[in-house]
């Protein structure tokens, strides 16, 4: 896909990885759709996308509510007139070990919420929104890419029952989409970033971090940036489909 003039819609555009991927876009001459719950983070990356000479829309949208999904998407379509490329980025983590046991007695369990909260956004908010997206880009007819932000963690992480179990299920919905919407010339593909330097291990412990980091060849953490560079990769390669992209230094969980 040539992305010059094209439109991309990305989730969780406000900031991490979001943001760098609609710099990247921005760069290649692609207009931005960027939707987020943080108006003053969305306000920064319109700008950032902006000074690159492309037009970046923002929209306050919490991808785990149908309702606000449709409205955003119809937003878009009537804004920009297209819609090009979906990048499924909006994620949360909510850590916690499935089960803990000190002394003989329970002193911790992951909770139904912490469950439940990453579920909606980081699987239910990905199924409404590659819905919704692929939606407009039939009945527009120009074809379409969904790229879903899956993670090395969709291996299965310790202390992320929740974000582990989303992170496979968005990995396989890229397969099931790929097969289900090339009908309507529509590609979809993972990527599987490693840890990358953003805010979102703002909550891991720093001894955590220290192990996780310990076994990755690349020796250190990855950038936002070259997650973004893996995003354009799939775009601009209309023979990738159906596959996850593993990003990660080279470790193996
Ligand atoms: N940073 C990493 O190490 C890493 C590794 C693998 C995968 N990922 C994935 O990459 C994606 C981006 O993560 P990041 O590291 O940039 O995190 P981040 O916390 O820096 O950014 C996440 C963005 O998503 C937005 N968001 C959260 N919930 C939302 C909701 N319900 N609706 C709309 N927007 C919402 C946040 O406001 C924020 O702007 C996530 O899906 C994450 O799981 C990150």
């Amino acid at each position: 896909m040539d992305l010059n003039g094209k439109l991309v819609v990305i989730t969780g555009g406000g900031k991490g990885i979001g943001r760098a991927i609609a710099a990247a876009f921005a760069e290649r001459g692609a207009d931005l759709a960027l939707l987020d719950l943080d108006e003053a983070d969305l306000i920064h990356s319109k700008a950032l996308c902006e000074s690159k000479g492309v037009t970046a829309h923002t929209y306050l949208c919490n991808v785990a509510r149908e309702e606000q999904v449709i409205a955003a998407l119809d937003a878009v379509v009537r804004d920009a007139g297209r819609l090009d490329v979906l990048v499924n980025n909006a994620g949360i983590t909510r850590d916690a070990l499935l089960l803990k046991v000190k002394d003989g007695k329970v002193a911790g369990k992951m909770s139904l919420q912490q469950w439940q909260a990453v579920l909606d956004v980081n699987l239910t908010g990905v199924f409404l929104c590659g819905r919704e997206a692929a939606e407009r880009m039939a009945l527009l007819g120009h074809g379409g890419l969904i790229i879903n932000i899956s993670s090395i963690s969709r291996h299965g992480n310790a202390g992320q029952s929740n974000y582990s179990a989303a992170k496979a299920g968005v990995a396989a919905m890229a397969v099931v989409w790929a097969r289900e919407l090339a009908r309507y010339a529509i590609r979809a593909a993972a990527i599987a970033p490693g840890f990358v330097r953003t805010d979102i291990l703002g909550a891991m412990k720093a001894e955590v971090l220290e192990k996780i980091l310990a076994p990755v060849p690349a020796g250190r953490l990855g950038e936002a940036d070259e997650i973004a560079r893996a995003a354009l990769f799939i775009a601009e390669n209309d023979y990738f489909n159906g596959r996850v992209l593993e990003v990660d230094g080279g470790l193996r969980l």
